[in-house]
């Protein structure tokens, strides 16, 4: 299986979230390392209510300004029900992300949508848990850490660029998840050195969910340990987003799904299952 060739399922169906619309005041904005930042939110009805894996939208023009028009779409990174407030960390790439840096602690300008989408399938009982992030994907992992019942072993190895690009130590640490970081800079990041030290830890006593965001080489890496350990493996997709809500049809997976009309990233996901490898047919098993 190539980096390019993994195949995706949507997760079984569930009942679509209670999606509000709200002014969310920032309670808190810092700096994350050297390429991230960490914006808190109160917003008090999707903290009640979001669920490990899901998004909201943000739209980031101010009172009186008409851009930039569309949301953006911000995996949530902490929930703090108690508090009724939710994080997101996030780079800054564009034109929406820098506006969003402009925002201070206090202002209440933030129309905030969520929660979104299907999240990951998180058991209701304690169990072996894999989270393999990388960059700014980690993001849509750490909350299967910080929800996680009592009882649940979680591995959470992130991966970055360089040390400053790292992300959810803090949360996972935490959270009680053992943490493993990894990156370009310190030689260690690559998929096949990333699976010795997995199969190092883990092969003896696997885990039996496997959670990936942010690298297709560690998607698929996902995949073989999911099939060695007989583990359920899931990734969170990134697209495109105009909408967030199912209407725009502009974040299909198009071909990442066998049969049927292609999923959207926004409703049917971002969560999705990750099939298993296809079988390899040996040459002995050709027939003649
Ligand atoms: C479900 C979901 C969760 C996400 N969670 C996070 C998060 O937690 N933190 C975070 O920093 N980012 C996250 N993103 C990506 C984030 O939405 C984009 O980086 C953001 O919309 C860029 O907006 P912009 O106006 O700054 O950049 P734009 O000016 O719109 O784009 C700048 C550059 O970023 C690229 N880009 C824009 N949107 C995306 C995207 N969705 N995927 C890949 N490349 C994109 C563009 O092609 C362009 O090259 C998430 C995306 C999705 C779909
Ligand atoms: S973003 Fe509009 S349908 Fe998914």
């Amino acid at each position: 299986v190539s980096t390019t060739e993994l195949s995706y399922s949507a997760l079984h169906p569930v009942d679509r979230p209670r999606i509000h619309h709200l002014r969310a005041a920032v309670t808190r904005h810092v700096p994350v390392g050297t390429d991230h930042a960490h914006l808190e939110l109160s917003a008090p009805a999707i903290a009640a209510e979001a669920r490990p894996g899901q998004f909201v939208m943000i739209t980031v023009a101010r009172d009186g300004q008409d851009t930039p028009v569309l949301p953006r779409p911000m995996a949530i990174y902490s929930i703090d029900r108690a508090a009724g407030v939710i994080g997101i960390v996030y780079t800054v790439r564009g034109r929406g992300t820098k506006a969003l840096r402009g925002f201070a602690p206090g202002e209440a300008a933030l129309h905030v949508v969520g929660p979104l989408g299907r999240g990951f399938d998180v058991p209701e009982i304690p169990s072996r848990v894999l989270l393999v992030g990388r960059g700014i994907g980690v993001c849509s992992l750490t909350t299967v850490a910080q929800c996680a019942v009592p009882g649940t072993e979680v591995l959470a190895l992130t991966s970055a660029r360089h040390t400053g690009a790292l992300v959810g130590a803090e949360i996972y640490r935490s959270s009680g998840a053992t943490l493993l970081e990894v990156t370009d800079e310190a030689g260690d990041s690559a998929p096949e050195r990333v699976e010795r030290e997995l199969l190092n830890r883990l092969d003896a006593r696997p885990p039996e969910l496997i959670f990936t965001c942010g690298s297709n080489r560690l998607a698929t890496l996902c995949q073989r340990l999911a099939a060695r350990w007989g583990a359920r493996a899931q990734v969170s997709l990134e697209a495109h987003m105009a909408c967030g809500l199912g209407y725009c049809h502009g974040c299909a997976t198009a071909g990442a799904v066998a049969a049927g009309e292609s999923p959207l990233v926004c409703q049917d996901g971002p969560v999705f299952v990750i099939d298993p490898p296809a079988p390899t047919v040996s040459r002995s098993s050709i027939p003649r």
